[in-house]
């Protein structure tokens, strides 16, 4: 493949920092046609040599770009420009050095919004090669990994939670999951010994794959109506008699983003501890937040409740691995351990370690905060294109890797989504979220993975499918 030759000129005396100016330039060429896919960039020690200039100031600049779309970065197979010319045509009319590559009718939607899709990044990361080839350096295995997961991830996720969410926990209070769904199954095991069908509570809107688990592990789902901030305790004292465990998302209700306020959580604690209910708290995303501070978690509040917390590095990393956690304490934490001993772990040995060497060397914190500043980036696109339209409203932005847009009654959210799909344009309708209260008329549309071009693309097209639905007059949200 060509190794792309970059006309990049730097203005010392600029005040624009150094890889801003290389960023600026590149993404130039390449809106030009100078440089398009498959063209590699050169390594980033050598256009420093040319430039002129440190390394750090072209991974900056590479990085900038690949965060937004333009670069992809493939580890030690380099970084090559990722714009082919169909994209190109969207942002600015191109330059063609090349014919078109003639277009392919797409058997997947090429641009997929669906929530729950992180950055693609992590994988790319050179920390995790690293951590990998620890991992199997290790002198050969042949027990079964320990039920619980290994020593040293145990402590590596004690840590992590101590640094990503200030919260206190032993290593022996955690149990490692393949993610939330392997965990809420080995729960309902667990309280199955003490009751043949127990009842969880669940929010409604709410995470139909943790309805979906529940129930088919054999526990019996009840739902109850969320409100902007998540569950309300008045609520919860109607349900009687009181659940075996309610499952919440406190601190960005998932999906449409309340946070309940922590005199709220307090109080669910109160009832939970008062009626012997075991509170299951989904902490999801909660390592990115944009705007405010995360609350602290409602396991770390003071409480004789008995609360789990259930994390998950789907987000952090991605879902691809399946791994997560439970923080766990008293008499059914004991019981947790107990069940998943009985069980075995399903979470591979391997993993487990190039994980823990992957958190120790401060890399997952790395990849966070690269990952977030993403997040930020593309969630301001979202912003800029859709919160002008005084027909949308917007909810749910201020952390995670998803936003909630309520439509016009005039535009079917359930027809859009459809329509958007023959575009090439994969969302979710608000309506899937909901378990059995008339759902709200949105799209719940995910901006972790796509990249920003193709989040930009994906919006307009929305964006053209809903004013072709509404004549001008008729965009009241009612
Ligand atoms: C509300 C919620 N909880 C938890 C998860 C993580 O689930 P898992 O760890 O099974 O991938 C997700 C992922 O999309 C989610 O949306």
């Amino acid at each position: 493949m060509a190794v792309a030759e970059l006309p990049i000129a730097l203005d010392r005396n600029s005040p624009t920092p150094l890889a801003a100016q290389v960023a600026a330039q590149l993404r130039q060429a390449i809106l030009e046609g100078t440089v398009g896919a498959p063209h590699h960039l050169p390594p980033s020690r050598r256009l420093a040599a040319e430039l002129g200039v440190s390394r750090g100031v072209v991974v900056r600049a590479y990085e900038q770009l690949t965060g937004e779309g333009y670069l992809e970065g493939h580890g030690a197979a380099g970084t090559h420009v990722a714009v082919r010319a169909d994209m190109r045509a969207d942002v600015r009319a191109p330059v063609r050095t090349t014919p078109p590559r003639p277009r392919e009718e797409p058997s997947r939607p090429v641009i997929d919004l669906t929530p729950g899709r992180p950055s693609n990044t992590a994988f790319a990361d050179r920390s995790w090669r690293t951590a990998w080839r620890a991992a199997l350096a290790e002198p050969g295995h042949v027990d079964l990994p320990p039920a619980l997961g290994t020593t040293r991830l145990r402590a590596a996720i004690a840590g992590h939670l101590a640094t990503a969410r200030g919260l206190a926990v032993d290593a022996e209070d955690v149990i490692v999951t393949a993610g939330t769904s392997d965990a809420l199954q080995l729960i309902v095991t667990a309280l199955r010994t003490r009751s043949p069908a127990p009842r969880v509570l669940v929010e409604d809107p709410g995470y139909p794959t943790a309805r979906r688990v529940l129930t088919t592990a054999g526990a019996r789902v009840e739902t109850l109506p969320v409100g902007p901030d998540g569950l309300r305790t008045t609520q919860l004292t109607t349900v009687d008699p009181a659940p075996d465990a309610v499952l919440i998302t406190p601190s960005h209700q998932y999906p449409l983003g309340g946070r309940m306020p922590v005199q709220e959580r307090l109080a669910v604690l109160e009832w939970a501890a008062e009626h012997r209910v075991l509170v299951l708290e989904d902490d999801y995303d909660s390592e990115f937040r944009h705007q405010r501070m995360p609350l602290p978690a409602t396991a770390s509040l003071p409480s004789p409740a008995e609360v789990v917390l259930l994390g998950s590095f789907s987000k952090t990393l991605s879902p691809w691995l399946r791994c997560g956690y439970l923080v766990v304490r008293g008499t059914t934490g004991d019981l947790l351990k107990e069940t998943r001993t009985s069980l075995d772990t399903p979470v591979c040995g391997v993993l487990q370690s190039a994980l823990a060497h992957y958190i120790d060397d401060g890399a997952l914190a790395r990849h966070t905060a690269r990952a977030r500043r993403a997040y930020a980036h593309r969630r301001a696109r979202l912003l800029d294109r859709l919160a002008n339209r005084p027909d949308l409203e917007l909810d749910a932005l201020e952390g995670g890797l998803h936003a909630v847009v309520r439509l016009p009654s005039l535009v079917d959210a359930e027809d859009l989504a459809a329509r958007a799909m023959t575009r090439g344009v994969r969302v979710v309708p608000l309506a899937s979220y909901y378990a059995h209260r008339p759902p709200e008329n949105g799209l719940v549309i995910g901006y972790g993975a796509p990249t920003d071009l193709q989040l930009t693309r994906g919006l307009d097209i929305l964006l053209q499918l809903i004013d072709t639905t509404v004549p001008p007059g008729g965009r009241d949200r009612t």
